[in-house]
């Protein structure tokens, strides 16, 4: 099948500064793709190469099967949202909306048809007639958003649309625009250091790092299955439980060791075999069970130092070592600071990694 975007071997620098080295990606019709990494990765450059908002120094950019790389980004069949919604000020939200069409010359009718579609769509019908400053933040920002819907392209580009607003809009209009994604079925490439965005919309996320991708997978398998260190910690709150300490396979089984912790890794030999001596085990707060003793998984002890009540959920801290671990309890806790607490290790979900940070 071909590809909706395509980039490939992708170098970007400014002067003697590379702030992309050579990337290659591609993104299946219909697919909502996310960039996700920490401020100055390089997420906005990538999604302004694809656009055509940035000169590229090396490699290609291919969209819905041509090579637009020396494109200008009208022609590239691409709509595109940004985190600052820019609005007319002293157009009503219909010219807001159909002031693009207007430039490029489209019938009056057609206009209109889309306008009122892209409006019907955003739940905008009823403020068409009035101006950017009588609206919600919320509701400037779906103009911006039908600004870029009323082009009608297969491909529509997010940067950071939603961190303007309160969480609770956040909320709302995430949820919006996975069903947006939902009806109209376009490939939408999404930029956000938001994990909860990244994990909630993404059919598939990459994962960025000094403008090099460290993981493209489904949010199930990155939260799950984490390549490397840095993937390991960037995503889940609170983060990942990391241990440090070596595997050793003196007398036949292999077992992880530190500070007095065992872990017999005999049935996951498949995956630790090759390694011997310095790994990190990491393990989700929701991989330790309290009533895990019992069932005969390896136990970890120390004592609650914090109690952080989520509603559904409470995280648990608690000192193992000079070390403060995390734990997930469903439901209400008896646990308190100063309690002394045991639980179980569910090995079979922990991750390990090696001396070099890459999953084991
Ligand atoms: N015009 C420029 N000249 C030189 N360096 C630049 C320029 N624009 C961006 N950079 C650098 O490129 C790197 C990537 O920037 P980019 O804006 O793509 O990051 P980002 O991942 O979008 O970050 P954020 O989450 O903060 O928006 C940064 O180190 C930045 O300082
Ligand atoms: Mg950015």
């Amino acid at each position: 099948m071909q590809s909706a975007v395509s980039v490939k071997d992708l170098k970007i620098a400014y002067g003697d500064h590379t702030v992309i080295e050579k990337l290659s990606i591609d993104i299946a019709p219909r697919e909502f793709l996310v960039l996700l990494g920490p401020s100055g990765c390089g997420k906005s450059t990538l999604l302004n190469a694809i656009a055509g908002l940035q000169d590229i120094t090396a490699g290609e950019i291919w969209i819905s099967g041509k090579n637009v790389s020396w494109e200008e980004p009208k022609d590239r069949g691409i709509g595109m949202v940004f985190q600052s919604y820019a609005l007319y000020p002293r157009m009503s939200v219909r010219k807001n909306l159909s002031f693009g069409l207007r430039v490029a010359g489209l019938p009056k009718a057609e206009i209109e048809a889309r306008v009122t579609r892209t409006a019907a769509l955003l739940h905008l019908d009823k403020l068409l007639d009035r101006r950017p400053a009588e609206l919600s933040g919320g509701q400037r920002q779906r103009v911006a958003i039908g600004r870029a819907l009323v082009r009608e392209v297969d491909v529509f580009l997010f940067d950071e649309p939603l961190s303007n607003l309160d969480a609770k809009l956040r909320n709302e209009l995430r949820v919006e625009i996975k069903k947006l994604h939902q009806n109209l079925g376009n490939t939408m490439i999404y930029v956000t250091h938001d994990q909860v965005e990244a994990l909630t919309l993404a059919d598939r996320i990459a994962i960025m790092r000094d403008g090099v991708i460290q993981q493209l997978a489904s949010p199930a398998e990155i939260y799950r299955r984490p390549a490397n260190l840095f993937v390991a910690g960037f995503i889940g709150a609170p983060a990942m439980n990391f241990i440090e300490g070596r595997i050793e396979h003196g007398g036949g089984a292999p077992v992880f060791r530190s500070n007095g912790l065992a872990v017999d890794l005999s049935r996951y030999a498949f995956r630790t075999a090759a390694a011997e001596g310095p790994v990190t085990l990491g393990f989700r707060p929701e991989h330790l069970l309290v009533d895990g003793p019992a069932s005969g998984l390896p136990t970890i002890s120390g004592v609650v130092s914090v109690v952080e009540p989520m509603g559904s959920d409470a995280v648990v801290w608690f000192d193992w070592g000079d070390q403060s671990l995390s734990l997930r309890l469903m439901g209400d806790t008896a646990l308190e600071p100063g309690c002394t607490l045991a639980a179980g290790l569910d090995v079979a979900k922990a991750s390990f990694f090696g001396a070099d940070g890459s999953r084991l």
